[in-house]
Parts: structure tokens; C-alpha cells; sequence
């Protein structure tokens, strides 16, 4: 009677240490998870004079590039710019956004276009109020009159219902 007492508490024992490994081991292993998704979602990423590595030019960014989404980084500020033709994509040009219009106020953020035509920045940006953003290349500087409110560029800027950011 005192043996298997002993050995049920011994059972006990053991199983309860088991279980303890267990959820410690499938804790880490979710952790790890998180971990990949978070280096994923969290990777920093901006456009530069020059670069080559952006594609899809023209279309939707943050069609894919959200949290979430199957694109590299979460943009927020990303799109294409052309020259004034509308088709002819003008590479190293630059985007501001500024407080004010018309290049007034605070200067927020500067976003190099890439050797594609395309800018994207995975940098804070808070659109709360409304900001102003201009395109611009050695000569000209074109500025959008109405408010922005979402850094999605392209999903107005289409070339269809819109016509495509410009500057020459
Ligand atoms: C249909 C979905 C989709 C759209 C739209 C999209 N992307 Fe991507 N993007 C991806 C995916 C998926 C990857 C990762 C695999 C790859 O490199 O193709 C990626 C990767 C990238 C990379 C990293 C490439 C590298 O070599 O590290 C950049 C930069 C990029 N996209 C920029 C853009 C820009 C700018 C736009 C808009 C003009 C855009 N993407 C539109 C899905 C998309
Ligand atoms: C809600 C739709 C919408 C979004 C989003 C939007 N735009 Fe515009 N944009 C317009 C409209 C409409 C005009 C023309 C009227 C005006 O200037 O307000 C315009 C004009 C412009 C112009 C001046 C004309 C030109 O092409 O030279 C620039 C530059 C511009 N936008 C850049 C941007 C940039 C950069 C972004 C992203 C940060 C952006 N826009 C987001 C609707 C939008």
C-alpha cells in the first residue's frame, strides 16, 4: 500500500515536471514565431537615389505592403512618379511632405525616388490634420493643393480615375 502510494506520487511527479517542459518548450517555439513575424513587419526599408530593388511600378504599394500583406515592410508613404507625359517614369526625383501648403510650415519627411520612379519608407509618419506633399526634380518642385491623409500614393495617383504624380 505505501509502494504504490509512493510510486503514484512519483508518477505524479514526473508528470507534472513533463508538462511543465512541455508548455515551456511550445511557449519558446510560439515565441519564435512572433519573433519572425515581428522582423518581418518591422523591417526598416526606404527608397534611395539609384536603388533598383522596387518593382511593380505604378501600381498599388500597400495593396501589399501592410501589416499583414505578402510585400516586404509596411510603407507608409510609397508610389511612382513620372514625368509630365504621364507614362515616362522619372527616376531620383524627390517627395516631400510638409505641414503647410504649397512648401510652407515644417518640412516632415524627404523620400528619395529610386532609379525606377518609385518611393516607399517604412518611416513613422502621422497624417492626423492632414499634410501637404510635393514632387520635385533639379528644376521643378510640383505641389499637390489639397490635403494628403494617407501615404497609399498610388491608389488615388493611378492614371486612370487620376492622373499620375508629376514633375519634369
Ligand atoms: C502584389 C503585391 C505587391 C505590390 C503591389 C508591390 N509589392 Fe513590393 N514586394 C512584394 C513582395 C511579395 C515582395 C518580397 C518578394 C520580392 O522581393 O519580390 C516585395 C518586395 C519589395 C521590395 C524589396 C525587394 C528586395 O530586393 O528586398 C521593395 C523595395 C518593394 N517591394 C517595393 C515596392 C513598391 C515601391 C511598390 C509599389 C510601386 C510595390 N513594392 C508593390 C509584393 C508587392
Ligand atoms: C485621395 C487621393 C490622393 C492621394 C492619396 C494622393 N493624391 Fe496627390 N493629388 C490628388 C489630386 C486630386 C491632385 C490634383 C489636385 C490637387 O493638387 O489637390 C493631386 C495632385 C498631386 C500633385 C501635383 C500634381 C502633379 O502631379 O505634379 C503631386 C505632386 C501629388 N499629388 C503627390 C502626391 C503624393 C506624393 C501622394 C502620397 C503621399 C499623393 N499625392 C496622394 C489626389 C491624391
Amino acid at each position: 500500500m505505501r509502494n504504490i502510494f509512493k510510486s503514484t506520487i512519483l508518477l505524479r511527479s514526473i508528470l507534472i515536471l513533463l508538462s511543465i517542459f512541455l508548455i515551456a518548450a511550445c511557449d519558446n517555439l510560439l515565441n519564435d514565431d512572433d519573433n519572425d513575424e515581428n522582423e518581418h513587419e518591422d523591417e526598416i526599408m526606404y527608397s534611395e537615389y539609384g536603388d533598383d530593388e522596387s518593382h511593380q511600378t505604378g501600381n498599388t504599394c500597400q495593396n501589399c505592403h501592410i501589416a499583414g500583406g505578402s510585400g516586404e515592410g509596411i510603407f507608409t508613404i510609397a508610389g511612382s512618379v513620372y514625368q509630365a507625359d504621364g507614362t515616362t517614369v522619372n527616376p531620383n526625383t524627390t517627395i516631400k511632405i510638409y505641414s503647410g501648403s504649397n512648401g510652407s510650415g515644417d518640412l516632415l519627411a524627404t523620400i528619395e525616388v529610386d532609379g525606377e520612379g518609385n518611393f516607399y519608407t517604412t518611416q513613422d509618419m502621422d497624417w492626423t490634420g492632414g499634410r501637404y506633399v510635393s514632387a520635385s526634380s533639379a528644376t521643378n518642385e510640383e505641389f499637390m493643393q489639397s490635403q494628403v491623409t494617407s501615404g497609399s500614393c498610388n491608389s488615388c495617383h493611378d492614371g486612370a480615375s487620376m492622373a499620375r504624380i508629376t514633375v519634369n
